[in-house]
């Protein structure tokens, strides 16, 4: 039984093969309509979320499946302290496949190694978001068409930013890719990360608090929100959270073919006046995230649609 914890889970050639279900499904969707008929996914969301949740009921709808949800810690048995272990082997009586979102990091591990049905790990606190991964990805592919030789600027919070963890990580398989890296000094990527996949594979990147400075060389620019909930300290996040705001005037000098991404939820890190811009991907990225979660629920309950 396959799960998906971590982007690392998954090979590059699994990846380009999601890629491909994904590009198909756009193509002729009518194909899918019945390929989950009788499946049921659970849906454990114990922490916030419209996109992912929503993106993932809307893949086993259009797959023809069923969902069985729970939307917050409040509304299911982890508010009386149930356990993420029991909680699984519960939901494995109702469900075929759980996609599951927890303020903790390790927390969709723990409910892999105990449920019998294949579990998506949602985003797990400040650790891992590979199914957003995979939206990124196809965002990617579909505008640039590659994946090798791209200058990719990560903006915002870059330490507790889970969904840079992971596209980092994916995009480190690919040649000739250059990483610029601008955050505030408090929010800088991890050093695991620089330790384990930039230094260790040898990858060129810059850290800069310039927010302007490498605008003109980036190829691809992933906006982050600087995430009021991963901080101790209030004070901290009001100092910090609009740190770098793109606006028109700062898209300036950047390429005629940059593409902006997002994770979103957007705060004020990047101006309204920007989703007119033909270079804003974000609204496509959403989109791009069903098309990918439908490809990736298939793949896991090992359906093959011919
Ligand atoms: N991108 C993302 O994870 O959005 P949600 O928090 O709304 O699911």
């Amino acid at each position: 039984m396959r799960n998906l914890i971590d982007i690392v889970d998954l090979s590059t050639g699994e990846i380009e093969e999601l890629i491909a279900v994904a590009c198909d499904i756009i193509a002729h969707p009518d194909k899918y309509s019945e390929a989950c008929h009788g499946k049921k996914l659970a849906t454990l969301f114990f922490e916030p979320s419209t996109r992912t949740r929503l993106s993932f009921e809307a893949a086993m709808y259009e797959l023809g499946g069923h969902v069985l949800s729970v939307s917050s810690s409040s509304s299911s048995s982890a508010a009386k302290g149930e356990s993420v272990a029991d909680t699984a082997k519960t939901v494995s009586c109702y469900a075929d496949i759980i996609a599951m979102r927890h303020p903790k990091e390790g927390a969709a591990l723990v409910a892999a190694n105990n449920a019998s049905i294949p579990v998506i790990n949602a985003g797990d606190g400040g650790h891992c978001h590979p199914t957003q991964t995979l939206a990124d990805l196809l965002t990617i592919h579909r505008e640039k068409g590659r994946f090798d030789n791209l200058t990719v600027g990560f903006c915002g919070d870059l330490k507790f930013g889970r969904t840079v963890h992971s596209l980092i990580n994916a995009l480190s398989r690919y040649e000739n890719i250059r990483f610029v890296l601008i955050s505030p000094e408090e929010l800088k990527v991890p050093s695991y990360i620089k330790r384990d996949v930039l230094k260790k594979q040898g990858f060129s990147y810059v850290q800069t608090t310039d927010f302007e400075k490498y605008m003109p060389e980036l190829d691809v620019l992933y906006m982050t929100r600087v995430q009021r909930e991963r901080f101790f300290n209030e004070e901290d996040y009001l100092r910090l959270k609009d740190s770098f705001i793109l606006t028109p005037a700062r898209l300036k000098r950047a390429k005629e073919d940059l593409s902006i991404l997002h994770p979103l939820p957007r705060v004020n890190e990047i101006s309204v006046a920007i989703d007119k811009d033909p270079r804003a991907c974000y609204f496509k990225q959403v989109k791009n995230g069903k098309y990918m979660r439908m490809a990736l629920i298939l793949k896991l309950l090992g359906i093959e649609v011919k």
